[in-house]
């Protein structure tokens, strides 16, 4: 092994990742006057937020009756009773003071007449507990929200001297022997250095892993670097066979549509020119949640009712709303409409097909994003020193299927919870423990592997077979069949890994080298995915088995964790649901009677 000098840090705190999660952490920590440090792959504004675009969920009520009782409902149901009760309730509780808090911050929300935060209606948030009309309930800035949000946050952070490590790739966690969280061993990209971060609390903000799939609107970078760090200690990953399909990516390209266009009055049409959400949905129709979209149009192609040459997309229609709206609201989606697809939105359909968008498990966290290492006897045993928020973590939140505008909501909520929690646990006064040298020596050892790896198979070429394995093999519909062969085929991709071929050895900007480091973070992200979607039998939320095609509560309510051996063997166990909220009907909590499972219509 080639030898390494390290540069040493010491802190409070270390936020990995700079998108809208990573900022709120960062921000809420340096606020309170812990010494923090955000370390990330990517200058902080060209985060993966920064591409999110219809809005982020408070029940502000500005455009008409709302309530936070309402949004906890529809969360549920859009988790299609998965998601954790008390995570749920926090989020919908504490959602409008966080936007508020944005608000304050600088965030340019779009406004109404009367000069209050805009709001548009997006898929499954509803008002009266899913009887009453849709809801408008999607805070926007225009149609670039992450964008507005993504630069206040890191204005802000700067402002109140958290300290940016900026294009610096976070190799693996440092460990103590009794399993304590101490810090990351990370890589400067610019200046070829290695560094080793001393923490008392280590915030994994890293975002999701959709570039596990051969088509995705999530950008190159979301490699699920968090849940690559967290499986290689022997942790576990939760839900993971829960992958969401947004149903309005550009044809072809991948980009994103956002929901908000059918929030504005936008609709879907098949190759018949007819508005098949009216039949699957009678209700809420193209505001029905993702899932059910995503479903019906997959449907609706493979029964031949697809648009284009080939029968296989179908049409997204803004045609018909005034020039002078899509201007105001969806300036950035007519951009890429134009540039991705030719189209001019002003005249023509949008030629779009359901992409995968979004990973609802992640890292399993309590909702103060503390990381959670369950037992049989301990399901919510906390890992000391280690946080997870964002698309990162499991709260879980999100359960197994996530509304639109609920990610946003969940960053800021989320981010903000794990540095209130931070300000409790982190002991300022006392001196950071020394790391534990063995730890660090692996994480640099297997850094030195992949930088001077010889073997057959370019870093592009593996890459591409596990993102066609996990396109054809983990898709909107499943059957066990399918899965089993995407078992087989991901196992056979996590094996070849050591065969990987590295051809550029230096250390400054070697971006074969983190594509490689990047790769091998995705692939336990992606074997974890099919072995838990092999593994549960039944359908619910965005895990569609056409041979279990109905949820069933008796067997299945329950979270998925799997740990990945060194020789890639997934073992599976499981966790119960939280069904308790946070406060009980008598203290102006949620009726449990309101939530409890039901069947899940739109
Ligand atoms: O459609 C969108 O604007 C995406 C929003 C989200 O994923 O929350």
């Amino acid at each position: 092994m080639a030898a390494y000098t390290f540069t040493d840090h010491t802190y409070d705190v270390v936020v990995v990742g700079a998108g809208g999660a990573g900022l709120r952490a960062t921000l809420g920590m340096a606020e309170q006057g812990l010494r923090t440090a955000c370390v990330t792959k990517l200058f902080p504004t060209r985060s993966h937020t920064v591409a999110a675009q219809g809005g982020i969920a408070a029940s502000l009520g500005n455009m008409g009756p709302d309530h936070w009782q309402w949004h906890l409902y529809d969360t549920v149901k859009g988790s299609d009773w998965l998601g954790d009760m008390d995570a749920m309730e926090y989020l919908a509780r504490e959602a409008p003071k966080a936007v508020y808090e944005l608000e304050h911050y600088g965030v340019p929300f779009s406004r109404t007449e009367d000069g209050r935060i805009y709001q548009r209606p997006f898929g499954g948030h509803t008002t009266e507990f899913g009887e009453g009309p849709p809801v408008q309930r999607t805070c926007a800035a225009a149609d670039r929200t992450g964008h507005a949000i993504l630069h206040t946050l890191y204005g802000q952070s700067v402002k109140h001297n958290a300290e940016f490590f900026i294009e610096f790739f976070a190799i693996d966690l440092i460990m103590t022997e009794d399993g304590v969280c101490q810090g990351v061993v990370a890589w400067d990209i610019t200046e070829g250095t290695l560094h080793r971060f001393n923490a008392k609390m280590v915030v994994l903000a890293t975002g999701g892993y959709g570039r596990a799939y051969f088509s995705a609107t999530s950008a190159h970078s979301c490699t699920g670097d968090g849940g690559g760090m967290v499986a290689r200690q022997g942790l576990p990953l939760q839900d993971m066979e829960f992958v969401q399909f947004h149903p309005t990516g550009i044809y072809g390209a991948g980009c994103l549509i956002t929901e908000g266009a059918r929030g504005e009055g936008g609709y879907l049409t098949n190759s018949e020119g007819e508005r098949f959400m009216e039949r699957y949905a009678p209700t809420y129709k193209d505001l029905a949640s993702r899932d059910v979209v995503s479903r019906c149009m997959t449907i609706e192609i493979r029964e031949g009712r697809g648009v284009g040459p080939n029968k296989d997309h179908i049409h997204l229609h803004l045609n018909h709303l005034p020039p002078e709206a899509l201007k105001e609201r969806l300036p950035g989606i007519s951009e890429s409409a134009k540039i991705f697809a030719g189209v001019d939105v002003t005249r023509e359909p949008i030629p779009v097909l359901p992409t995968v968008h979004y990973n609802m498990g992640g890292i399993p966290t309590n909702y103060w994003g503390e990381v959670l290492n369950p037992t049989p006897d301990d399901p919510d045993r906390v890992l000391p020193g280690l946080m997870a928020v964002g698309e990162a973590g499991c709260a879980s939140v999100h359960g197994a299927n996530r509304l639109g505008s609920n990610s946003l909501i969940d960053l800021v909520v989320f981010g903000r919870a794990a540095a209130i929690r931070a300000g409790h646990v982190v002991e300022r006064d006392s001196p950071n423990r020394p790391l534990n040298a063995e730890s660090v020596d692996r994480a640099v050892a297997r850094f030195d592997r992949f930088r001077h790896a010889k073997g057959s198979t370019p870093t592009a070429e593996l890459r591409l077979r596990m993102q066609r394995v996990m396109q054809e093999d983990a898709a909107v519909f499943r059957t066990a069949e399918v899965l089993q062969q995407g078992v087989a085929r991901m196992t056979e991709v996590a094996e070849a890994l050591p065969d990987v071929h590295v051809t550029d050895r230096s250390m400054i900007f070697n971006t074969d080298l983190m594509e490689t480091l990047e790769l091998a973070n995705l692939i336990p992200n992606a074997l974890t995915t099919v072995v838990s979607a092999e593994a549960r039998h039944e359908s619910r939320g965005a895990h569609a088995r056409e041979d279990y095609p109905d949820r069933d509560d008796e067997n299945w309510r329950k979270h998925t964790l799997a740990v990945v051996g060194e020789d890639n063997r997934v073992t599976l166990s499981y966790r119960p649901v939280h069904t308790d909220p946070l406060t009980s009907e008598e203290e102006g909590g949620i009726a449990l009677a309101k939530v409890a499972p039901k069947a899940r219509v739109y």
